[in-house]
């Protein structure tokens, strides 16, 4: 499964990079807004700094507009992949924009109808909200089972991004539905490193170290 980092903060993207675990990066507009800077510096660093697909979201909700927006950003580089919402003039634009060679996630998908039909229109990637789900009571992972299950029998190449991810199981999850790639902020890619035996383990080794003649 391939690990993309759910931000637009600068040093969190250069540090989860320099790690050499991530293989893309997802934005959105609230995940920019915090960040406080002009959102095409903000774009043009994060291409500067990662070799990989990175995901922008469209503000327009009429598929001209999106197309207008997502021409323009694909300008900025072919690892642009445009973030299109769940809506019919969004997929209308994912339709125009396959022909064009431009890649798309669609996003804000809650169901797996939502992630079929985006499908069909071609999407690159879907991406399903998993802790938004979980947060209203709903079981989040079992539609992105579902969405495996269904775009293997049915040979889709549509990947599936598991985003609004809160916690390392959320990760493990998506792992073992078989999702092609998560997106993680970065507070709990850093969760993901810790285990409290692995810190006992190199404090002893460390302190072993100083028993050793020199
Ligand atoms: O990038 C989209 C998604 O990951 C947002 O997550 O935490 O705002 O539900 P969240």
């Amino acid at each position: 499964m391939k690990i993309f980092i759910d931000s637009a903060n600068l040093d969190e993207i250069k540090k989860a990079n320099e790690w050499g675990i991530i293989d893309g990066v997802t934005t959105n507009p609230s995940l920019v807004a915090k960040e406080n800077k002009d959102f095409k510096e903000i774009v043009q660093e994060i291409i500067s700094i990662v070799d990989g697909p990175i995901s922008v979201e469209v503000i327009s909700t009429d598929a001209g507009g999106m197309v207008k927006e997502a021409v323009e950003m694909f300008e900025w580089s072919q690892n642009i992949v445009v973030k299109i919402p769940m809506i019919p003039e969004g997929l209308k634009a994912v339709k125009i924009l396959k022909t064009r060679n431009i890649k798309t996630n669609v996003t804000l998908i809650f169901s797996v109808n939502q992630a079929l039909l985006a499908a069909k229109a071609g999407a690159t990637y879907v991406s399903p909200f998993i802790g938004r789900l979980d947060d209203i009571g709903h079981d989040g992972m079992q539609i992105v089972r579902d969405m495996v299950d269904i775009f293997n029998r049915y040979n889709f190449k549509t990947e599936i991004i598991v985003a609004s991810v809160r916690h390392p199981l959320h990760v493990i999850d998506a792992a073992k539905a078989g999702a092609h790639v998560a997106t993680v902020p970065f507070n709990v890619i850093e969760k993901m490193f810790d285990h409290p035996l692995t810190d006992v383990g190199l404090k002893k080794f460390l302190n072993d170290w100083k028993k050793v003649p020199k």
